[in-house]
């Protein structure tokens, strides 16, 4: 089933029905008290379409609220497995995708021909899990640092007191932000007023890290080269459009693909390796800078296509949660501090817009396996079966997704972290997930033995001994005996009385 189709109710025909799927006995004519009486709390109909009804709205995108999108696919038409082993940009692939385009500032009933930046969120499902590349119709942004986001952005909204937008806001942070002179000078040219979602390129805009099967690192930049040609309104047309038709990008896409004209954009890649990084004459990480052409050419990498509408935009598009924290193998982060922020920002956000479990909505669900001991929650859809362990460290036999059953975090060093990126720099910041630092003399059981021998007295240590001991009650033979070697690990005499009460 295509990600389009999914959660698709099956057209019936027929009586309407309530959500308990009773026949409704009239949806015109609520139940009253007489003819001329008053309603009914035990129309059940009637409160249930009410209050379905006032719930309809969830809040927007607190930035990016008024956009569009389409269903379509990524293909890969050259070989980049020199850099990267991620899947869905290994030669000859099809990765079913969802694009969103958008405005910034605007709400949702907001004007798509407004100057501003455009949002090109790209949302790939992979058979390693979802990756998504969410980038602007820019190279570059306006801000190097995550902190100061929720300032730009309320400089850029609507004020709280008066509820209007205010260029004095804007010119002013701007101004106070030197760093945004490179965004600015591409907004306030034809890049702010593209004529429609079609005739714009994306980018990525950060540098992110492609590793290869070899595992040896890149750091790469994004470029999607619409093939449609660039096209923008001039302030004049744009505003006649404003008053004509608010959704111009919006209805633009959609007529397109509706009458089969399927836009693409080639995808492209500037690779750097990762040791000129130091040495580049801007820092290569720096979200306010773009990697000139001539030192990173771009290098070819396939193309996409949109050919299918949502069918229902707020289940497809409303709820499409993208967030560059959705990666996959191959493909990591890199230290800047505008894409790190990001990374908490927008799983934070989905999780207030559409829910704890927003992963689990069609739009958002992997079509590869989840394997997560993550449960529960409003809104829970889908479960393990009882068998699967809850929990890790477990040791249920031949289960458990990452757990070989026996480790834990003590001492354990996995190494750098080259799920999210490797940068074997010479500040000595490669992220890495090794264990907690123990100096000469620690271990996990030196601490609690000499609560036992030297804090406790003889009772307490019996009575210690027996709260064990009827705490382990049910627990089989095999897991006894870990429990009393734990406990001889803690102190050789509490483990033997463990034992010795236990059988
Ligand atoms: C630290 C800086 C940033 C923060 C904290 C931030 C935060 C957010 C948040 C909270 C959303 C709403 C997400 C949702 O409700 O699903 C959003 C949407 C979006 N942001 Fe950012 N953002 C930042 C910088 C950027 C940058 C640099 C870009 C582009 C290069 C960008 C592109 C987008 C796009 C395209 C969307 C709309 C995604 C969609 O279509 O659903 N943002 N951002």
């Amino acid at each position: 089933m295509s990600k389009a189709h999914e959660g698709l109710n099956p057209t019936e025909s027929g009586n309407t029905t309530r959500l308990n799927g009773s026949p409704v006995a009239s949806e015109n004519i609520s139940v009253t008290v007489g003819a001329q009486g008053a309603n009914v709390l035990n129309d059940f109909h009637l409160i249930e379409k009410l209050a379905h009804f006032d719930r309809e709205r969830i809040p927007e995108r607190v930035v990016h609220a008024k956009g569009s999108g389409a269903f379509g696919e990524l293909h890969i038409t050259e070989d980049v497995s020199a850099y990267t082993k991620a899947g869905l940009f290994q030669p000859g692939t099809v990765t079913p995708m969802l694009a969103r385009h958008s405005t910034v500032a605007g709400e949702q009933g907001s004007p798509d021909t407004w100057r501003d930046v455009r949002g090109f969120a790209l949302k790939f499902y992979t058979q390693e899990g979802i990756y998504d590349i969410v980038g602007n119709n820019t190279p570059v942004f306006f801000i190097r640092d995550g902190i100061k986001f929720p300032d730009f952005i309320h400089s850029q909204k609507r004020h709280p007191g008066t509820g209007l937008r205010s260029a004095e806001m804007q010119w002013d942070f701007w101004t106070r932000s030197p760093e945004s002179a490179h965004q600015v000078t591409y907004l306030m040219g034809d890049r702010g007023r593209p004529r429609g979602f079609r005739h714009m390129d994306g980018f990525g805009s950060h540098t992110y890290q492609w590793i290869n099967e070899a595992g040896e690192a890149f750091w790469v930049k994004y470029h999607f080269k619409t093939q449609q040609g660039w096209d923008y309104f001039t302030d004049e047309e744009a505003s006649a459009m404003e008053g004509k038709d608010t959704d111009f990008a919006r209805r633009d896409l959609r007529e397109a693909i509706e009458r089969g004209d399927f836009p693409r954009w080639d995808v492209k890649v500037q690779i750097m390796p990762v040791a000129e990084a130091e040495g580049y004459r801007w820092n290569p990480f720096d979200l306010t800078k773009t990697w000139s052409q001539k030192d990173y050419p771009l290098i070819p990498v396939g193309y996409y296509e949109l050919n299918q509408n949502p069918l229902n935009f707020f289940a497809q598009i409303e709820q499409a949660a993208f967030s560059p924290s959705n990666l996959v193998p191959g493909i990591g982060f890199s230290p800047d501090r505008m894409l790190q922020a990001r990374g908490f920002s927008y799983p934070d956000t989905q999780r207030y817009r559409l829910g704890v479990n927003f992963e689990q909505l069609p739009v958002n669900r992997p079509i590869c396996p989840v394997n997560s001991y993550a449960h529960d929650g409003a809104g829970t859809h889908f479960f393990n079966a009882p068998d699967q362990p809850v929990y890790s460290p477990n040791g249920v036999r031949g289960q458990g997704y990452l757990d070989d059953g026996a480790t834990s975090s003590s001492g354990v060093t996995h190494g750098p972290a080259t799920d999210l990126y490797v940068y074997p720099d010479a500040h000595g910041t490669d992220l890495t997930r090794a264990a907690y630092v123990q100096h000469p003399e620690d271990d996990d059981f030196i601490q609690p033995g000499i609560l036992v021998r030297e804090v406790l007295d003889d009772a307490a240590r019996e009575r210690l001994a027996g709260n064990i001991v009827r705490a382990m009650d049910g627990i089989s033979a095999e897991l006894a005996e870990r429990v009393f070697q734990y406990w001889t690990n803690v102190d050789p005499w509490l483990g033997g009385r463990v034992r010795e009460l236990f059988s």
